[in-house]
C-alpha cells in the first residue's frame, strides 16, 4: 500500500527536554494507524508537529509526497491533513447543525469550489444536504438542534470530528479522541472511527494512552515512550513486546 505520511528522524526540543526524540514511522494510505504511549510520552507534541503548530527542531515530514515540516497550519490543512480540535466551545451558542454548516461554508469558500454557487439556492442546498449527511455519519442527527455547550462530552468530541471532516481531509488526525470518555462513549467513538475510515476510505492516525482501546481497530500501532519509538507492528506483535509491557506496567504502578 502507498505511504501517505512519512516521518523521519523527527525531533522537538523544549529547552533541555526532547519531547519528540528522533521519531520515524510511516502511515499507509487507507489504514487506521495508532500512536500509543503513556501520558507524557510525546504524542500531542508529535501531532502538533504534523499539523504545523510546532516547528520541528530536526527531521522531515512528508505528506502525499511533499515535505510539510515547518509549513503553517492552514497550509498543511489545505493539503488535506486535518486535525480534530476541541473547538466546539468557541461558538457555544450555535446549534450543532449550525456549526457543521459554517464549517462546510468556510471550507467551500476557502477552496473556491462553491464561491459561484453560494449563497444562491443551488449551493445552499448542497451545503444543507452535506451537513445532514455529516451529522448522520458521526451520530449527531438527534442532537442537531441543540446548542453545542449543552450536549454530552462524547457528542462534543463527535462534533469536533465532524468539523474536521468538513475540510474533506485525506488524513484525519485525532489526538486522544477518547480522552475523558466513559467506557460506553469510548466504544462508540472507536466504532465511529472504524466506520468513517471504511466509508470514506480515509486514512486515520490517532493517539491513545489506553492500549486496549486501539487493538481492535488499528492495522498498525507505533508505541512511543519518552519521545522515542520503542515498538511498532500489528496488535499481536505490540501486545507480545516485553518492552511495551514494561513501560505500561511501570506507568500504571
Ligand atoms: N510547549 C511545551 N513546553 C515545554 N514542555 C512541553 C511542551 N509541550 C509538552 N511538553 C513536555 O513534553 C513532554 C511530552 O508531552 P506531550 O506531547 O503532551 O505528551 P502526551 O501527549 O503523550 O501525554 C512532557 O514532558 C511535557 O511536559
Ligand atoms: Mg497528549
Amino acid at each position: 500500500m502507498a505511504v501517505l505520511l512519512e516521518v523521519t528522524g523527527l525531533v522537538k526540543r523544549f529547552g533541555g527536554l526532547a519531547a519528540v526524540d528522533g521519531v520515524s514511522f510511516a502511515v499507509a494510505e487507507g489504514s487506521i494507524h495508532a500512536v500509543i504511549g503513556p501520558n507524557g510520552a510525546g504524542k500531542s507534541t508529535l501531532f502538533r508537529l504534523l499539523t504545523g503548530f510546532h516547528t520541528p527542531t530536526a527531521g522531515t515530514i512528508r505528506f502525499a509526497g511533499r515535505d510539510i515540516a515547518g509549513l503553517a497550519p492552514h497550509r498543511i490543512a489545505r493539503l488535506g491533513l486535518a486535525q480534530s480540535f476541541q473547538i466546539t466551545t468557541i461558538f457555544p451558542k450555535l446549534s450543532v447543525r449550525e456549526q457543521v454548516i459554517f464549517a462546510l461554508i468556510a471550507q467551500s469558500t476557502a477552496s473556491w469550489r462553491m464561491l459561484s454557487g453560494f449563497p444562491r439556492l443551488g449551493g445552499h442546498r448542497d451545503v444543507m444536504a452535506e451537513a445532514e449527511a455529516l451529522l448522520a455519519e458521526v451520530g449527531l442527527t438527534e442532537v442537531a438542534e441543540r446548542r453545542a455547550e449543552t450536549i454530552s462530552h462524547g457528542d462534543q468530541r463527535a462534533l469536533d470530528v465532524a468539523l474536521a471532516l468538513a475540510t474533506r481531509p485525506r488524513l484525519l488526525l485525532l489526538d486522544e479522541p477518547t480522552a475523558g470518555m466513559s467506557p460506553f462513549e469510548t466504544e462508540r467513538t472507536v466504532t465511529m472511527i472504524q466506520r468513517l475510515a471504511g466509508a470514506r476510505r480515509l486514512t486515520v492516525l490517532f493517539s491513545e494512552h489506553d492500549m486496549d482501546v486501539v487493538f481492535g481497530i488499528s492495522e498498525r500501532i507505533t508505541v512511543i515512550h519518552r519521545g522515542r519509538v520503542i515498538a511498532e507492528g500489528d496488535a499481536a506483535s505490540v501486545q507480545a513486546d516485553p518492552e511495551v509491557a514494561e513501560v505500561y506496567l511501570g506507568s500504571a504502578a
